[in-house]
């Protein structure tokens, strides 16, 4: 099979890591990857602020966790998903978890604040860099509410301390690392979802 597609094929979201760190080459390509993406106007605005300080991602990872707690206590289990009756239920742990769960790289995506077509450009970035992961082994998964951690006093203190500016703001989280345990199968398609005229 072509190679770029058994990639896309293969992608999953991993969510659990072996407690070791990828190595820089594979972190350079990684970046490489989100900086060769597609991006509005060729701009090319998307920032990429890359953790790999373990008790920093904890730390992070913990605030998004409260984030989604918040959102999980304002909008009910049954409707924590899409429009659908379907909708999954989210079981949360009742104590402070990080939602990176041992990431040891983190990179979050920072894009300006001013135009709706940041939040594409940074979601293209991640593809490409969660792709170029998995072609080298290494396990992948976006994370939402980027925004709403970054938003807090300590999301603010972090951004000044990285030196990107407040017309920025968090898109999106992307961990990596090695994969631990099996590699997770794709659900089947959902149907219906191509239109052709
Ligand atoms: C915009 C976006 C936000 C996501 N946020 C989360 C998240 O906060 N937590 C999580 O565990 N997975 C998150 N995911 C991963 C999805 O749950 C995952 O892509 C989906 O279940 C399909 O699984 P697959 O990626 O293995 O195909 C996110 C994915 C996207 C595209």
């Amino acid at each position: 099979m072509n190679e770029v597609m058994s990639t896309i094929l293969h992608r999953r979201s991993i969510r659990r890591f072996k407690d070791e760190q990828i190595k820089e080459e594979e972190l350079q390509m990684i970046i490489e990857a989100g900086e060769y993406a597609p991006c509005a106007g060729g701009r090319q605005s998307p920032l990429f602020a890359v953790c790999q300080d373990k008790e920093l991602n904890d730390e992070i990872g913990k605030i998004n966790y409260e984030k989604l707690r918040e959102i999980v206590n304002v909008r009910p289990p049954e409707k924590t998903g899409d429009a659908s009756s379907k909708a999954p239920v989210m079981k949360l742990d009742s104590g402070a978890h990080s939602i990176f769960n041992g990431a040891p790289t983190v990179i979050t995506i920072f894009a300006p604040k001013n135009w709706y077509n940041f939040i594409v450009d940074a979601a293209v970035a991640g593809e490409n860099m969660m792709l170029c992961a998995d072609s080298l082994g290494i396990g992948s998964c976006m994370i939402a509410r980027a925004q709403e951690t970054f938003e807090t006093e300590r999301g603010q203190e972090l951004m000044r301390q990285w030196g990107i500016s407040e017309e920025y703001e968090a898109k999106i989280h992307i961990m990596f690392g090695y994969p631990e345990g099996e590699h997770p199968a794709a659900k089947p398609r959902r149907e219906g979802r191509v239109i052709r005229n």
